[in-house]
Formats: C-alpha cells, structure tokens, sequence
C-alpha cells in the first residue's frame, strides 16, 4: 500500500521508519511518501502559514499551500483518500484502522500549530480524523499513530506469533489482550498464573479468552 505525510516536519518521522513494525514492510508492502509543504508554496520565503482572519492566536496553514502541494503531486486527485488530522475528526479506533489498512492508497495532511485553514478539511479531506479528544500542537505525532497502527497489520510486519495474538485479533473475538507473563516465574512473592506454566496450551487458550473477554468488559 501507498501512504503519503503532508507535513512542516518530515524529519520527525525517521524513528518511526527505523523501527519495527514500519522498517519491516517499508520499500515491501508499503511504499511510504513523505512531503513538505514548503517544497511546494507559491508564496514567498517559503511561507505557508498566515494569521486568523478575526483575529486570534497562533497561525493557520494556508489552503493555497494546501492545494499547491496536492496538485504538484497528485495533479488529479481522483478517488483517494485524504485524510486531515485534526482534533475534530472522527476519532481513531481499531475499526478505522483496519478500514485504513485495507486501502490501496491513502494520504495523510498534517498542520502545525492553530489547524488548517477549515476549507482544506472541507473541500480537500475525504475525511476528518482525529486520534483522540485532546489537542496537540500539531499532526505530526497523529499521522505517526496512524502509520504505526496501519503499518503493523500489513504482511511481514509482526512475528507471526504476536500477530496471532496480538489485541482486537480475530481469535480473541474482537477483545483486548490479555495479561501476558515473562520469567522469573516469582519476584518478589509476585507468581506468575498457575495456568501459564502447566504446558495445556488447551487450558491457556481458554484462561486467555476468559481474561481477555473480562478486560473487554470491565
Ligand atoms: N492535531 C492536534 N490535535 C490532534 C488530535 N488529537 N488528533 C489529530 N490531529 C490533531
């Protein structure tokens, strides 16, 4: 799959792509593009923010700047999909992220500081998206969840073992994961679950799908 980062910051994402699970699929299964707006502003010095019209704190990304860079890398848009990340989006859930991870192509924008300019969310995004109700100081860190969240259900990009496993997977009926253990067996009086010594992996399945059903409710 193909994702592309609109962003001030390009080089905030390279921990991310050195990193497991995204340096497993990178140049593979996903073909990750980042872009800076600033490469691509009309306007002078480089600009690509302005202050707020009636006032206000803070500046806002421009929609020309917006539109500059979309055009000078898409041309058409067509039918992808463009993802704005903003406070205001729908929030991002396991479900969105599987839808994401199901595309062929999306495009993440990012702003910086105050937002874009609302007619890029308007006439730009397919959709709004935000990974929580909270407000930070920019996308960057959000389009960094995303990527690291559609990234890892890609092929190749986890263990096969951890992927079975892993939360929200099929076998665990949609639940969150269960508490896992690693030696020592004891610390501190601490035991570890009878259960996950015993070697029944029949027992283990069953304990596990109890715990994980019971985090999922609590
Ligand atoms: N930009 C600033 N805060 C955000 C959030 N919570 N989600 C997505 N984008 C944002």
């Amino acid at each position: 799959m193909q994702i592309d980062v609109f962003t001030l910051l390009p080089h905030a994402f390279s921990w991310l792509t050195e990193q497991r699970p995204l340096a497993a699929v990178l140049g593979s299964e996903l073909d990750l593009r980042l872009w800076n707006y600033r490469d691509f502003t009309p306007l002078t010095g480089g600009q690509v923010d302005d202050e707020p019209y009636g006032g206000g704190a803070g500046m806002i990304l421009r929609v020309d700047v917006v539109d500059a860079a979309l055009e000078a890398v898409y041309g058409d848009l067509g039918s992808r999909r463009i993802l704005a990340l903003t406070p205001q989006g729908r929030q991002l859930n396991q479900e969105l992220v599987d839808e994401l991870a199901r595309e062929e192509a999306f495009t993440l924008l990012s702003a910086r500081f105050e937002g874009f300019d609302e007619r890029v969310v308007e006439h730009f995004a397919t959709d709004a998206v935000s990974i929580g109700p909270y407000v930070l100081s920019g996308g960057e860190l959000p389009a960094m969840v995303v990527l690291e969240a559609v990234g890892r259900r890609q092929p190749g990009a986890m263990r096969a073992e951890s992927a079975m496993y892993e939360s929200f997977s099929p076998s665990l009926e949609g639940g969150l994961e269960f508490p896992q253990y690693t030696r020592p067996a004891e610390f501190r009086g601490w035991r570890v679950p009878e259960v996950l010594l015993s070697g029944d992996h029949a027992r283990i399945d069953s304990w596990r799908k109890e715990q994980s059903r019971e985090r999922t409710l609590s």
